[in-house]
């Protein structure tokens, strides 16, 4: 890292339960979610560049935008804005995360950005700021700033810390297509009668600082998973499968189409995904999820930049 110049890993998360709740007059729902960073990790290269201004970014995924219409190009825009800078940025984003696919790749990425400018910038932005600013572009993006887990609630922006003791080790299966997020909400929507409230089990999630896996693991529910099923059959049957397979738990992430299993350890997980990859033909993930700060390396990740 030089002074003008920083990298910064932006990683998955999984949603280890996501409940819907009601439609807000805004038109966004109220969430109630734990969600977990796992280790697979986009990572991003942000470079000032005094002698031009603009926001560059390239990406070495050909089918994604580079303009605006990329959340990262968003959120360099805003940081500068809100700064009222006019620095030149250049950004390399380097994606491995599957896109649209229920596990936050794109809001991960847009967190990255803000993380990464708000220090190459010296802003002295706190995490709550950068929360802020991240909330004004997607629902997803102000939990990346309290992972690994949080609890996220209201549209996503109220998020409240969690620490999930233990290890586990998780194998995400893309499907290999993508599913829109607004579609699925109405989707939920249209096919439910009516919205169960959150159990008082979980409940009582939000009541603790400190949880273990075997307390979470039997918790685990996402409500687009009925709703998802009369169109994407396949999305049962990996669930089904994973469990066959030896997972504890299995589940869809976000608004799909990823679906992880829960294992002990990594050897279980490795095992799994033999099994199924040559059955299915899927892209499949073996990943570490624990609250440990990420591994120690040259580059910073988002939650070894916050700044509180
Ligand atoms: O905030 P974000 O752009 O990620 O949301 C994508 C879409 O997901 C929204 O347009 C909305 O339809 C839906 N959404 C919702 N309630 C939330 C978050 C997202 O209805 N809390």
């Amino acid at each position: 890292m030089t002074n003008n110049e920083i990298w910064v890993r932006a990683p998955a998360k999984v949603n280890l339960v996501l409940r819907v709740l009601g439609r807000r007059p805004d038109g966004y729902h109220e969430l109630w979610s734990l969600m977990q960073i796992v280790g697979l990790e986009d990572e991003l290269r942000l470079r000032l560049r005094p002698s031009v201004t603009g926001i560059r970014l390239h990406c070495d995924d050909a089918t994604l935008p580079t303009d605006d219409r990329n959340l990262v190009h968003r959120a360099a825009k805003l940081v500068l804005e809100q700064a009222g800078l006019a620095a030149g940025v250049e950004i390399h984003l380097t994606k491995r995360i599957p896109v649209s696919a229920g596990l936050g790749g794109g809001s991960s990425d847009a967190a990255a950005t803000i993380a990464g400018l708000n220090t190459l910038l010296g802003l002295g932005w706190s995490v709550e700021t950068m929360a802020r600013a991240g909330g004004m572009l997607g629902s997803d993006i102000p939990f990346f700033f309290f992972a690994p887990c949080a609890l996220v609630r209201g549209r996503g922006e109220q998020v409240l810390p969690l620490t999930v003791t233990g290890v586990r080790w998780m194998l995400l299966v893309y499907p290999g297509f993508p599913i829109e997020t607004r579609w699925a909400y109405e989707r939920l929507d249209a096919t439910r009668q009516n919205v169960r409230p959150v159990s008082p089990a979980h409940a009582t999630l939000a009541r603790r600082a400190s949880v273990a896996w075997e307390d979470v693991i039997p918790l685990m529910e996402n409500d687009f998973e009925a709703a998802l099923a009369p169109t994407h059959e396949v999305l049962q049957e990996l669930k089904a499968a994973l469990v066959a397979a030896g997972a504890e738990a299995a589940l869809l992430s976000g608004s799909g189409a990823t679906v992880f299993g829960v294992f002990r350890d990594e050897a279980s997980a490795v095992r799994a995904r033999g099994s199924l990859s040559q059955a299915l033909g899927h892209q499949a993930y073996v990943v570490r999820a624990s609250s440990d700060p990420l591994p120690c390396s040259a580059e910073p990740a988002i939650s070894s930049l916050r700044l509180d």
